[in-house]
């Protein structure tokens, strides 16, 4: 379901919240890095150069995406965040723009934080744009009566992801030092359809997934509109696309 070739098309403005993120870690000589949905693994790659004595771990539950990994070097694995725990050495774990596929985070982050050694480091990184138009919008569309028997569940929510008060308070409840906080983006995007090709790399997999061709054309063919008008494009052919994240990086007790 993840394209890592469409999803490379942002590379750089996707890039962006993984650095300013990583940054925020000050682990000196850690002995196992993880990263929690690693994608392509283009990003995963730098780790590995930040921290070159440590054991490299990463996984994603996208086939396609691990194969484009391991094809960057990466050691990566095909698993599913819900499942991993980490091991005894694992002092580094990252996750970025993952977590808002997986409802059920905030249990994971508390057995995670229960479960890795003193002193390690947890870094995560989610969109936090659920209640933009971007998203807004698709979801009214997804559930107008022509499409809501096919998309029921397939458009991310607005609960997916919590502010970063709530990840910090979750993070401090369990003894840990919590540095949180969110940056929007004003991202400035080419091309036509500029916002409907960037959510079609990410938040429409789904959608895309639940719809065969013609369908999945007809949706984006009405939701074009819709975006183009919440987000009209400046004469030069570009177009804003302010995109918020939240972050929060904690050291386990
Ligand atoms: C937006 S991409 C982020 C990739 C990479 N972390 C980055 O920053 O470029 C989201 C990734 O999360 C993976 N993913 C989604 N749900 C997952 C889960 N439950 N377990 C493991 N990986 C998951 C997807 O396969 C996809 O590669």
């Amino acid at each position: 379901m993840w394209d890592p070739a469409k999803y490379l098309d942002y590379g750089d403005l996707r890039a962006r919240p993984f650095f300013e993120l990583v940054a925020r870690i000050s682990a000196g000589e850690p002995r196992r890095v993880v990263d929690l949905g690693c994608g392509p693994g283009n990003l995963t790659g730098t780790l590995a150069r930040r921290w070159p004595q440590a054991t490299l771990e990463a996984i994603d539950s996208s086939a396609d995406m691990v194969a484009a990994a391991r094809e960057a070097g990466v050691p990566a694995r095909v698993a599913d965040v819900r499942e991993w725990s980490p091991g005894r050495d694992t002092d580094v774990v990252v996750s970025n723009a993952v977590l808002q596929w997986v409802p059920e985070h905030r249990h994971l982050l508390r057995r995670w934080v229960g479960e890795l050694p003193a002193g390690a480091w947890l870094a995560m990184q989610v969109p936090g744009n659920m209640d933009a138009p971007s998203h807004t919008l698709t979801r009214r569309l997804a559930a107008s009566p022509g499409w809501a028997p096919r998309l029921a569940g397939a458009v991310l929510r607005e609960d997916d992801v919590g502010t970063p008060q709530e990840y910090a308070e979750l993070l401090a409840d369990l003894g840990c030092q919590v540095n949180a906080w969110e940056t929007t983006y004003v991202q400035r995007l080419t091309g036509s359809q500029a916002v409907l090709e960037w959510l079609t790399g990410t938040a429409l997999r789904p959608v895309k997934a639940a719809l065969d061709a013609g369908e999945w054309e007809a949706f984006r063919e009405q939701l074009a509109p819709l975006l183009d008008k919440a987000y009209p494009p400046r004469p030069d052919g570009t177009t804003w696309f302010p995109f918020r994240r939240v972050f929060a990086v904690a050291r386990v007790p």
